[in-house]
């Protein structure tokens, strides 16, 4: 009677239930079992051999892991991520428990537990497509958001152009135009940040030294930088070692802080100061410092500013600069800090592993 209870319990367990003995030939393959592989209980036990329902070499390597203990102890697996061939060569994914099994001191089976995983696979897949999906509604909606902008400010330069043509004003003319010039600019400009943004092209990587990107990327925005009174130091460590970098998107990184660093100053403004240092910190890796004396942050303001599109600088910004900066950075293996305070300034670092 019990040996029928306990046959049937394994006949009809929800999981499949596979033994084999030491010559791999199975000898128990229960309903559960049929379900995952396709195969019958009689061409189980008079067919097959345990290898026959793994991919190739993978029954050996499951093998070792059981005898091994590291993956709960030895003569036993534990709840182990694997793919398994049916009948028909589909790979089905498995949560897979096993144990060896002793009779008198002598190892007589091994029997395996299958948790078939294909619809919690299933539900997960879901879950990711919809938090996509969730996403691309979040950044569609920046997206519109920054180009309502700029038509607005395309639109008032249509109007003044309008203007200068039908009441014959040159001023209109030029100063319609100008505005419509600079919201070509800035669509042109957005759009190449979120292709960039959504990239997936590896770094460039080559040997370079990062004194001179930052040289560049200062010089570029030279006459920026005086034109609204703002000084610019520089702090290079003559001693920074070569590195392996992409030297576009490190270019790209340093020119979004230093303009992040210059807008933290209103337009009319005097004796501010933006420094630019570079520090060989050995193991710690390389930083790259911008600083700024300008308006700061809050700290609410902090937690927000890497996030993809966002600004505070309504129509003159995109809010991608410190996105596309934290990604490259994060290609590099490196990271990106921030120390900020209302009034008194910001800081931003660049670590890049050496
Ligand atoms: N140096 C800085 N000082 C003050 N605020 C900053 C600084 N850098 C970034 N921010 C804040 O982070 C936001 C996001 O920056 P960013 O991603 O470059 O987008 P954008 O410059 O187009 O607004 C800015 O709108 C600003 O509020
Ligand atoms: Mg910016």
């Amino acid at each position: 009677k019990r040996h029928e209870l306990e046959h049937n319990l394994i006949q009809t367990s929800m999981d499949g239930i596979i033994a084999n003995d030491r010559q791999g030939k199975i000898i128990i393959f229960n309903e559960g079992a049929e379900r995952i592989y396709g195969y019958t209980r009689e061409e189980a036990l008079s067919k097959i051999h345990v290898t026959q329902l793994y991919p190739e070499g993978q029954a050996k390597q499951i093998k070792k892991m059981i005898y091994g203990d590291e993956y709960g102890g030895p003569g036993r697996l534990i709840n182990y991520s694997v793919e398994v061939l049916t009948q028909t060569g589909e790979l089905v994914p498995i949560l897979l428990s096993a144990t060896i099994i002793d009779e008198k001191g002598e190892e007589v089976a091994t029997v395996g537990h299958f948790k078939d995983m294909r619809e919690i696979k299933r539900l997960e897949d879901e879950l990711l497509t919809s938090e996509r999906m969730a996403t691309v509604g979040q950044t569609t909606a920046g997206i519109a958001h920054g180009v309502k902008n700029i038509l607005h400010g395309m639109k008032l330069g249509a109007f003044m152009i309008d203007t200068g043509f039908d009441k014959d004003k040159p001023e209109s003319l030029r100063k319609g135009w100008n505005l419509v010039r600079k919201n070509i600019n800035r669509v042109s400009k957005m759009t190449k940040e979120m292709l960039s943004l959504a990239s997936t092209a590896p770094p460039a990587f080559e040997v370079c030294s990062l004194n001179e990107i930052v040289e560049e990327v200062c010089e570029l925005l030279a006459e920026e930088i005086s034109r609204r009174g703002i000084s610019l130091v520089l702090e290079l460590d003559p001693s920074l070692p070569q590195v392996t970098v992409d030297p576009d998107g490190i270019h790209t990184c340093l020119l979004n802080l230093v303009t992040n660093a210059i807008e933290a100053f209103p337009e009319d403004t005097s004796g501010g100061q933006v420094t630019v240092s570079s520090r060989d910190e050995g193991e710690a890796g390389v930083h790259l410092q911008v600083r700024d004396s300008g308006e700061g942050m809050s700290e609410e303001l902090l937690e927000r500013v890497l996030e993809n599109l966002f600004t505070t600088k309504g129509a003159r910004g995109t809010g991608l600069g410190l996105a596309i900066t934290q990604k490259i950075v994060h290609e590099h293996g490196g990271t990106i800090q921030v120390e900020s305070e209302p009034k008194k300034g910001t800081c931003f670092t660049i670590i890049l592993p050496e």
